[in-house]
């Protein structure tokens, strides 16, 4: 005897309202009658990874749980920071002509065959980060009445407005590959839920909101990875992200104050109070449990974070946000780097002693080139910030000065000194040093690859004695002849790309993407295509083994940027749009958008050609891009194109 079911559902998080969930499900006995045993109800068994020998862990207690007419509320508090959580919902049931709410946890249901029962259930859910606690209880209920009130299909439909707006920035087409373009997507739309809609409170953990990895921590990834994706896009997003930063400066002070330095050293991973909250044990890639000293050593992340400021200017020209938050985490970032520096009284140059770099498998290095490079374009920057500033600002300088204890003496060295940072490069080999002394270790070369071609630690090669080698974690050196670009040549570049290339063991999502974009620059067509291809497919292949604990939100960004500065060849260079596309041979052409200025840009690249559309017939601004090594002045509501070498038919 058959006894089969009809079950369909459709749920889903708004993406107009962050508040709102809804789930619509429906049921029919197929073969005979039936009765049901449904659970509704709000699971507060809820628990957290903890740090390594915390095992699971509970973060709240229940406060309340109550009947709000015929919808169901239900408080907790959170343990450490006493954030009180609201939820609320509405269960309604509806079967032939019959209309009611449930409001018990269990119900039974009998079903005739043939007959179907649909069960919709919306849900709000508020905190008192946001709400007063004493509010909290009335906007849940309020949302959840008022959401009941709209219907699940309007709620849907609303949602779904949203969703076409954000695709119709940011989504990227192939033409030639369409199963890449869909896995982009993918991609994509991992960005796009764990953005942050409200002004500064929140950033992007590295492993989103998808699983609890390093336990919702934020890194440099990010700045440098992902926030380059929402410049281009949603730049208001961007700024969110940066305004986090901007509220934290207080901690970042503290945190350089606690380690005698001065200025702002933001911590390795943030969290809400952007105190540095990274652990001090972690479990190693063999699952041995080590000590870490990042927190102490990898500081990179405060110029990182001052990349990212200008990055988000030099883009949008938000003149506003440089002026009142960007330049002061640029002059407290500077200030840090400074009192950071030691003097060599021999080689009358300024050293940053005992860090890590980008590469973790190298601890307390001397003069980590990627470290030195960033503080110097940090100190260059802050500079020319202070320069701008003086001329149209005069009196908020003062003030900000003022408030930050900053003399403009001090401010008037930055230059000298910055350029007068060691700068670790090997004039023999024509190689940047990774670090004093790098190129004196061991060299050992990678023969073994892995399924995905993606090297593996050479024989007797462990965790433990790596750092005697030459081998590398991730793109360090690399990164820097991407971030910094106007600064080295192309030759430059391929030489250091060859060189740390075949020593790199990517042994960090956040490497692949950044040799796939330098790959492309220097013409290793296939393999900037093969890291490209792994860094998509890092979680749906699961490469790191550990996409249970969430989604690698670096690898999101980094592969859009694989696509948009690798292929697409897209630089900023002293301020004009730069494009020396290198597309894989099987595409034919994408077509993405990004915002430029006050501008949305509409690009199509393809083999040996690119056109560029913006603005309309009213616009008058003028745009400058420099494609396939010329340099053009774009006219606006018309398709400028550009062509490679002499393809102009
Ligand atoms: C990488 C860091 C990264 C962190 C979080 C580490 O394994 O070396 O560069 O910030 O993971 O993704």
């Amino acid at each position: 005897q058959k006894n089969r079911f009809d079950y369909q559902s459709v749920r889903f998080i708004s993406m107009n309202d962050k508040h709102l969930g809804a789930m619509k499900v429906s049921l029919t006995p197929l073969d005979s009658a039936a009765t049901f045993t449904i659970e509704s109800g709000v699971d507060s068994s809820v628990t957290n990874k903890g740090v390594l020998t915390e095992g699971r862990k509970k973060h709240f207690f229940i406060t309340e749980i109550a009947k709000a007419g015929n919808n169901i509320y239900a408080s907790v508090r959170t343990f450490q920071h006493s954030v009180l959580i609201g939820i609320g919902y509405n269960l309604s049931v509806s079967k032939g002509n019959k209309k009611f709410n449930i409001t018990t946890p269990v119900f039974k249901i009998k079903l005739k065959k043939g007959e179907t029962v649909i069960f919709t259930k919306t849900f709000s859910i508020y905190t008192s980060r946001r709400i007063s606690p004493r509010y909290l209880k009335r906007t849940v209920i309020d949302a959840v009445r008022r959401n009941k009130r709209k219907g699940f299909e309007r709620l849907l439909e609303a949602s779904s407005d949203t969703w076409n707006k954000r695709w119709a920035m940011t989504d990227i087409t192939i033409k030639g590959d369409e199963d890449i373009e869909r896995v982009l997507r993918f991609n994509i739309y991992h960005m796009l839920i764990c953005a942050p809609e409200r002004e500064g409170t929140v950033s992007i953990g590295a492993r989103t909101l998808s699983g609890e990895g390093y336990r919702g921590h934020i890194f440099w990834d990010t700045e440098i990875f992902i926030l380059p994706f929402f410049v281009y896009t949603f730049p208001r997003i961007a700024k969110n992200l940066l305004l986090y930063r901007y509220n934290r400066l207080d901690a970042a002070r503290k945190n350089a104050k606690t380690r005698g330095y001065k200025g702002a050293l933001f911590p390795w991973e943030s969290a809400d109070s952007g105190m540095d909250v990274t652990p001090t044990w972690a479990k190693d890639f063999d699952g041995s449990i080590i000590e870490i000293s990042t927190m102490e050593e990898e500081q990179h992340i405060s110029a990182d974070i001052a990349y990212a400021v200008c990055q988000y200017y030099d883009v949008t020209q938000d003149i506003d946000f440089f002026i009142y938050y960007g330049t002061e985490i640029l002059f407290e970032t500077a200030k840090f780097w400074v009192s950071r520096m030691e003097f060599n009284r021999k080689t009358k140059l300024y050293e940053i002693r005992g860090v890590i770099g980008p590469d973790e498998f190298h601890e307390s290095v001397n003069n980590n080139a990627y470290t030195n490079m960033m503080a110097e374009w940090n100190l260059f920057r802050a500079y020319s910030a202070y320069t701008m500033l003086k001329a149209k600002k005069g009196a908020f300088l003062k003030k900000l000065l003022r408030k930050i204890k900053l003399k403009e003496s001090e401010i008037r060295k930055w230059r000298r000194i910055a350029q007068h940072i060691k700068f670790p490069y090997s004039s023999k080999r024509k190689l940047i040093e990774a670090f004093d002394g790098y190129f004196k270790l061991k060299n050992v070369p990678i023969r073994a690859l892995d399924k995905n071609f993606m090297p593996l630690f050479p024989p007797h090669i462990t965790p433990r004695n790596v750092g005697e080698t030459q081998l590398v974690k991730q793109a360090d050196v690399v990164m820097l002849l991407y971030l910094l670009t106007g600064k080295f040549s192309l030759n430059e570049k391929k030489r250091n790309y060859s060189y740390y290339e075949k020593r790199t063991l990517h042994k960090s999502s956040l490497s692949i993407c950044t040799h796939s974009i330098i790959a492309s620059e220097t013409g290793h067509k296939e393999k900037a295509f093969l890291y490209f291809f792994n860094s998509l497919m890092t979680d749906l292949n699961n490469t790191h083994g550990n996409t249970a604990e969430g989604i690698h939100a670096a690898s999101l960004g980094g592969t859009w940027q694989a696509v948009i500065n690798g292929f697409a060849g897209m630089r900023i260079k002293k301020e004009t749009l730069h494009f020396d596309p290198n597309l894989p041979r099987r595409w034919q052409e994408i077509c993405f958008k990004m915002h430029w200025r006050k501008h949305i840009l509409r690009i199509t690249v393809f083999q040996n050609k690119i056109q560029i559309f913006y603005g309309d017939k009213r616009t008058k601004d003028v745009i400058f891009v420099k494609a396939f090594g010329v340099l053009e002045q774009l006219k606006p509501n018309i398709s400028n194109e550009f062509y490679k070498g002499d393809e102009k038919k």
